[in-house]
């Protein structure tokens, strides 16, 4: 009996070792020390026992159950604990591991030079003034001095928005900002209309151009358009402004000259350089070797151009230009085609 008491704990013992999990072990105590485990068995058979046996064989049962059990207790403490190591290795938070880049918004690199364009001008005194995108015939030509079939209005490709409804004066996406003009002119003359305010104005915004997209020409672009309209305002005055311009938006030290040109709206017409500022005048691809850079075209305001707006042309005396913040930004970053700012592609918008 005692023997079989040994080989019953020894065998018990031995197979609870080799147990690793939770189902395991419950198959294992139901074996061994449940109801019908041959230890139990033991137990129920102590009533056939003569006497002398009965204490002895019934205390060594009893210890071998005690035995059995704490180390079924053990056992399973340690299975529970080495599931708790694993969970806690599979869960492991690598606190080295680099996080992840918050994307930042950011504004369009043509958005970013008009606002510093005017900025500068904001600076030097000038208003913002906002005018429509679509126009009128009348406004983007008639009123700005191009008679109607003037050869300069083939420059201004332009996208009409009815096909001839309206006679001579159809409905189009403006093709440049000076149409603004006008309506500002007129807009400050009826405030007062024997006795117009002076006007310094700056004018941005958006143009359209029907024009085979290429590398060098879209069919949309920024303008900003600057207008000066008062009593003896000279190209003195067009000069000195334009030329502070310039210093204040590619460094101080900027070399820039005026080139005689030609546009309907203005008398005389200028079109102004700056020297290059990759090659700093030496001649380079940006250049087209002669060293200098379009940056805008401008003038005095053209005495018909003036009349139409309200403003006595005897009396009051202006300039203006037109300038292109995408071309600027161009040259600045010597970006060679103009169809990556309306591409969308981040590569390229990711880089202002
Ligand atoms: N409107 C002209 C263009 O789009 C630019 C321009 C030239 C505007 C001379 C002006 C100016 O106000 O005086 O090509």
């Amino acid at each position: 009996m005692l023997d079989k008491l040994n080989e019953i704990e020894k065998t018990a013992l031995e197979s609870l070792e080799a147990i690793n999990d939770q189902a395991a072990l419950e198959a294992w105590r139901v074996a061994n020390v449940g109801r019908s485990s041959p230890l139990m068995g033991i137990f129920s058979g102590l009533g056939k026992l003569s006497k002398e046996e009965k204490p002895v064989v019934g205390q060594a049962a009893n210890r071998v159950r005690v035995a059995l059990e704490s180390a079924l207790e053990e056992r399973a403490q340690a299975v529970k604990n080495a599931a708790l190591a694993k969970s806690l290795e599979e869960e492991q938070l690598d606190v080295t591991l680099p996080g992840r880049r918050v994307q930042l918004g950011r504004l369009h690199p043509s958005t970013q030079q008009l606002r510093r364009v005017m900025a500068i001008l904001a600076d030097m005194g000038f208003q913002v003034y906002t005018s429509r995108e679509v126009e009128t015939d009348e406004m983007n030509f008639q009123m700005l001095n191009f008679p109607p079939n003037h050869p300069a209005r083939d420059m201004q490709d332009t996208f009409f928005v009815d096909a001839g409804e309206r006679g001579d004066n159809p409905i189009l996406l403006r093709t440049h900002t000076s149409p603004g003009q006008i309506h500002a002119m007129r807009e400050y003359a009826a405030t007062n209309p024997d006795n117009p305010p002076p006007i310094r104005i700056a004018l941005p915004g958006m143009c359209f151009r029907y024009e085979q997209i290429t590398a060098r020409s879209e069919i949309q672009f920024n303008q900003v358009e600057g207008l000066v309209v008062g009593e003896n305002i000279t190209f003195a005055d067009l000069k000195g402004t334009l030329v502070d311009f310039a210093h204040r938006m590619f460094g101080q030290d900027a070399r820039t000259r005026f080139r005689a040109s030609y546009f309907p709206f203005t008398e005389p017409s200028a079109e102004m350089d700056v020297e290059c500022f990759v090659c700093r005048g030496k001649g380079c691809s940006v250049c087209k070797n002669s060293g200098w850079l379009e940056i805008l075209g401008c003038g005095m305001v053209h005495p018909v151009v003036l009349q139409n707006g309200g403003y006595d042309p005897k009396r009051y005396s202006g300039y203006a230009w037109g300038m292109g913040p995408e071309r600027q930004l161009m040259l600045r970053y010597k970006i060679d085609d103009i169809r990556y700012f309306w591409g969308n592609d981040l590569r390229f918008l990711e880089q202002f």
